[in-house]
């Protein structure tokens, strides 16, 4: 598959089957993040390989608890019951340098989700999980990943077979400046 035609397809996923990945699965995702570029080559951002369904509830169930109204209704409206809509496997991509740091995530963030079209996959890129760290058990969560104390959450990226899936998002033109 083309990566253009990986872009066009990818639409997020909200609603993930419990089926594992396989190990060639998971291998070709971990390849997408290690294969994109971070800031001077630094190679500094860390990239944890979260199957634990224990943990991801927690994670989950510690930011259910912390939603403001409109973000409960949210997923209400969606119908979902985890953060992480029960995908079997989640990137969590944290960085000890402050160093783009955010944008090192970004880029690795959109590998691991073409790379999972590529494959046939779903994949949604959760920042919500962010709530968790600024929450007062950050301490916990952070122990809980081996997050070393200058270690920072960035973003997460849920992945797995789709259960149902929508189209994706409409352009907006209005994005587009030329000079
Ligand atoms: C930085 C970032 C954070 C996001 N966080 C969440 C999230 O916490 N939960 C969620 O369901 N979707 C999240 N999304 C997915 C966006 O809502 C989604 O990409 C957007 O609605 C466009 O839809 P599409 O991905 O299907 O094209 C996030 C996307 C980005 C880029």
């Amino acid at each position: 598959m083309k990566v253009s035609q990986a872009l066009k397809q990818r639409s997020s996923c909200r609603d993930f089957k419990s089926t594992k990945l396989n190990e060639q699965e998971i291998q070709a995702l971990i390849d997408a993040a290690l294969a994109s570029p971070t800031a001077l080559n630094a190679q500094d951002l860390k990239i944890n390989v979260v199957q634990d369904q224990n943990l991801l509830k927690e994670i989950s169930d510690q930011c259910f608890s912390m939603f403001d109204s409109a973000t409960q209704k949210k997923m209400k409206t969606r119908g979902a019951n985890s953060i992480f809509y029960n995908a079997p496997l989640v990137f969590i991509l944290s960085s000890p340098s402050e160093d783009y740091a955010d944008l090192n995530a970004g880029i690795a963030a959109q590998s691991i989700c073409l790379t999972a079209t590529e494959l046939g996959l779903g994949s949604c890129i959760i920042g919500l999980a962010s709530q968790v760290f600024e929450s007062d058990r950050k301490d916990y969560f952070s122990e809980k990943l081996d997050f070393t104390s200058d270690e920072k959450f960035c973003v997460a990226v849920a992945v797995g077979h789709e259960n149902t899936s929508k189209d994706p998002h409409e352009f907006n033109l209005n994005q587009i400046r030329e000079f």
